[in-house]
């Protein structure tokens, strides 16, 4: 059976960069398909905790919040980069707030009420919106909900992008533009031939290449690998950001304890109550993440322990249950009360600085394909990105695609004649077994040998083992017919490859790449990103 559809923009990905992209151009009359492969709340954005950085307050500006993101970034972000972004906060903020996202507020002095502002590690003043501390959660219901009610966005939930379908560019045969996508439709088991003007990837990160991770299971960088086969360049791919407090619990997989519990004073101990940030950092536990997941790392492996632990106790339970209701909720199902309890906490893959380089209007290498969101390298974050600046990056670059896209729309032609996704000479899998094993080893292996602190030998083991599965998955993406997990482990050998790559090619520690054989940051040249070309 054939199956295939023609629209203005084709968006990939249901998080809050796909979904702000689709509201933006749906409002201006522009026909919208967004893509997501499971549920559309099955995203990073939906559980963000912690919030979206926005200079509000009036002690804060602009120029500090460069300053400290700059900082966090390690000599690797691009200035021009930061200062757009970030000079986009309030207004970010106030289009989620006309979208209908209600955020967290307070009382000033005098009586007003305006924004709660957290504190998070790496800002040097409280300047993070939120609600409560399920923000995502938030953002993520609202958007889905203006979306739903939009005639000019079709909301596709369970298709998963496959391949996208490029052409040469007229005139220039060296150059390609996208056409569609080849799309699984999970429930129907059919690859969908999806042809659109523009294509746009915001497929989230590569966070589920680790076998810890904070992330839904969404985040397999699918979107990394689909713009990679297709001729994009990927960039600072070793940037892995690995988040200092994912719960430790032999239940609970994936479950973050926000940053935010530092910022109002949470503490991390030993089991003997013990504090160890002060020997690594004077900001303590508000240092950039980096510093603080290498210091757990350290303790952990120093002692041999399982957990360290993060403690709030010390407020009051009605400051707890307030602050952080969806955390007091879920420990307590775990039957840890952290009103009375330190939190046991380990650090766990979070978020991909990395990825597919893009401009400042979010394009690619590849013509009408754009990247949006944490699936993008744009040079905001540099080497380590600092709490609360991927949601906002997520809206800017939306809201700059957007421009980009409504100007160029008219001029782009579209091309519907693409021959069907060729399944002739494939059969159904009897060996499913192979995929969820080849997941699972390659998790570990990245684990052990591309986390939080690599040495060269430990890169190359690592290699060796992705070469092996990049073979035995070729074989068998070209024998069977294509599932959800065949293509996401197909895309996560391909990211595991760009990480080990980066990271080999990188002879320095900087940032969230730390390595014993280089453990200093060199300095003897300017910084460089590590830009990787198919
Ligand atoms: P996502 O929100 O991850 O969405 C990706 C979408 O792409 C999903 O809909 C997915 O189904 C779809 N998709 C992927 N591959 C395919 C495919 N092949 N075909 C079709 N669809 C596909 N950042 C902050 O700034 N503040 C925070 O407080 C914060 N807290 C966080 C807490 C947690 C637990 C996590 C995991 C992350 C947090 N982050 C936070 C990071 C931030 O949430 C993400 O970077 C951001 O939400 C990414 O948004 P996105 O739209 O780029 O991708
Ligand atoms: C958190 O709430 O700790 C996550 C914030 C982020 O990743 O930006």
């Amino acid at each position: 059976m054939s199956y295939s559809k023609n629209y203005d923009v084709l968006i990939i990905g249901s998080g809050g960069a796909g979904l702000t992209l689709a509201l933006k151009l749906a409002n201006q009359a522009i026909q919208v398909a967004v893509l997501s492969k499971f549920a559309l709340t099955s995203s990073s954005t939906y559980y963000a905790q912690g919030g979206i950085s926005a200079v509000f307050d009036a002690g804060d500006s602009i120029e500090s919040h460069i300053e400290d993101t700059l900082d966090a970034g390690a000599g690797l972000c691009d200035p021009d980069i930061v200062r757009l972004t970030v000079s986009h906060g309030k207004s970010s903020i106030e289009w989620l707030l006309e979208q209908g996202v209600v955020f967290t507020e307070e009382q000033n002095p005098s009586g007003e009420v305006q924004l709660h502002l957290n504190r998070e590690g790496g800002h040097s003043h409280r300047r993070v919106v939120h609600s409560a501390d399920a923000t995502g959660k938030a953002v993520s219901l609202s958007l889905i909900e203006r979306a739903r009610e939009h005639a000019n966005i079709e909301l596709l939930e369970h298709h998963s992008v496959v391949e996208l379908i490029t052409r040469p560019c007229a005139g220039d045969n060296l150059k390609k533009r996208v056409v569609g996508a080849y799309v699984l439709d999970t429930k129907k088991s059919l690859v969908k031939t999806m042809t659109a003007r523009v294509v746009v990837l915001a497929t989230g990160g590569a966070n589920m290449a680790y076998i810890y991770s904070t992330n839904p299971h969404s985040s397999t960088g699918d979107g990394i690998a689909l713009a990679w086969r297709a001729g994009c360049r990927v960039g600072n791919m070793e940037f892995m950001q690995f988040h200092p407090t994912c719960l430790f619990h032999p239940e609970a997989r994936n479950f973050l304890i926000s940053e935010a519990l530092r910022g109002e004073g949470g503490r991390l101990v030993l089991a003997d109550g013990s504090t160890f940030m002060e020997k690594f950092d004077p900001r303590g536990e508000l240092a950039p993440r980096d510093i603080v997941a290498r210091a757990i790392d350290h303790e952990m492996k120093k002692r041999g322990i399982d957990c360290v632990y993060l403690d709030i106790s010390h407020k009051s339970e009605d400051f707890i249950r307030e602050h952080f209701p969806t955390i007091y909720q879920q420990c307590l199902e775990f039957d840890i009360d952290i009103t009375k309890q330190p939190i046991p906490v380990v650090p766990a893959a979070h978020y991909t600085c990395g990825g597919v380089l893009t401009d400042n209007y979010a394009r690619t290498d590849i013509l009408n394909l754009y990247a949006v969101g944490e699936v993008a390298c744009t040079g905001l974050h540099g080497a380590n990105r600092m709490a609360s600046n991927s949601l906002l990056e997520c809206l800017v670059f939306a809201e700059r695609a957007s421009e980009d896209i409504i100007k160029k729309l008219p001029n782009i032609e579209s091309l519907t004649q693409i021959p069907d996704w060729d399944e002739s000479k494939v059969s159904d899998s009897d060996e499913e077994v192979v995929v969820s094993h080849n997941w699972n080893e390659l998790r570990n292996f990245m684990w052990d040998y591309v986390g939080i602190v690599r040495t060269d030998k430990r890169l190359s083991r690592a290699m060796s083992r992705v070469e092996l599965l990049k073979n035995e998955i070729a074989e068998y993406y070209g024998n069977f017919r294509v599932t959800s997990d065949l293509l996401e482990l197909r895309n996560l050998v391909i990211v595991a490859e760009l990480i080990i790559r980066c990271a080999q090619h990188r002879k320095e520690s900087r940032g969230l790449h730390y390595t014993l054989d280089y453990p200093e940051t060199d300095n003897s040249v300017p910084p460089q990103n590590t830009i990787l070309t198919p």
